[in-house]
């Protein structure tokens, strides 16, 4: 799906968009792997930025990313887990970001941060832990262009799915359904295989973050085939 089509789409899907995390690719080889899911039907694609503060573990930069800009068409759906998110807002945009997503528990000015990034001709999404409770973003639902939920704690790749997370979805879209928001995006991030995003899409989530479950099959084309076979419900169920 080419950068400018998805969001104007979501109004009108009947299946999951597919975001494969970068964090399970092969960082040696990160060009032949972007270009294989692209290849092999991904939708997006989702870049998990870590600073070593907000959470553990370092990853990628603009650099990186500016890099593989060039090489292709596809949605940047970029994470942002770091301190002070609003600080690399300019640098994104500049390297291609098309979303810049940031924490909730990263930014006490997130709706600051929120307006700045949509001025800037980004979409501007909200992520939440596993622990924050779905009311710390709920003022934000007014906003924002994307919800990112967390279905692990961020920081590393291969965690398992953890199941209560359903709830918060189906409550999160419930609010957005009452906000006559119903068509926002929901991104669901951890742990998501064929059944798990299954589970979250009958929660409520359009779009399945996955990392180990598509780099790590042997061809990515299958588990990419199986997210976007998912139906979603029906509007009214
Ligand atoms: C976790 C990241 C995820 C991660 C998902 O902090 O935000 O995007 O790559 O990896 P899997 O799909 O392996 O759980
Ligand atoms: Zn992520």
């Amino acid at each position: 799906m080419k950068r400018d089509e998805s969001f104007a789409l979501f109004a009108q899907i009947d299946r999951p968009l597919v975001a494969p995390s970068l964090l399970s690719a092969d960082f040696a080889r990160l060009l032949e792997d972007v270009r294989d899911v692209e290849a092999k039907g991904a939708d997006w694609l989702h870049w998990d930025v870590m600073d070593g503060h907000f959470v553990p573990n370092l990853t990628f930069g603009p650099p990186v990313v500016k890099a593989l800009r060039r090489h292709t068409d596809l949605f940047f759906d970029v994470h942002l887990m770091v301190e002070a998110p609003q600080r690399l807002l300019e640098a994104f945009r500049d390297v291609g970001a098309d979303a810049f997503t940031l924490h909730i528990e990263a930014d006490p000015h997130a709706h600051r941060a929120i307006k700045a990034a949509q001025s800037m001709g980004m979409k501007a999404g909200i992520s939440l832990n596993p622990s924050t409770p779905c009311e710390a973003i709920r003022p934000l639902l007014h906003e924002v262009d994307l919800v990112l939920v967390m279905s692990v704690n961020p920081g590393f790749g291969g965690q398992a799915f953890i199941p209560w997370v359903k709830d918060k979805v189906a409550r999160i879209r419930k609010m957005l359904v009452e906000l006559g928001r119903p068509h926002v995006p929901i991104s669901v991030d951890g742990g998501i295989n064929a059944e798990t995003g299954r589970e979250v899409v009958e929660a409520g989530a359009t779009v399945l973050v996955a990392g180990t479950y598509v780099f790590g099959a042997k061809d990515r084309g299958e588990p990419i085939a199986a997210l976007k076979s998912i139906p979603l419900p029906r509007e009214g169920k």
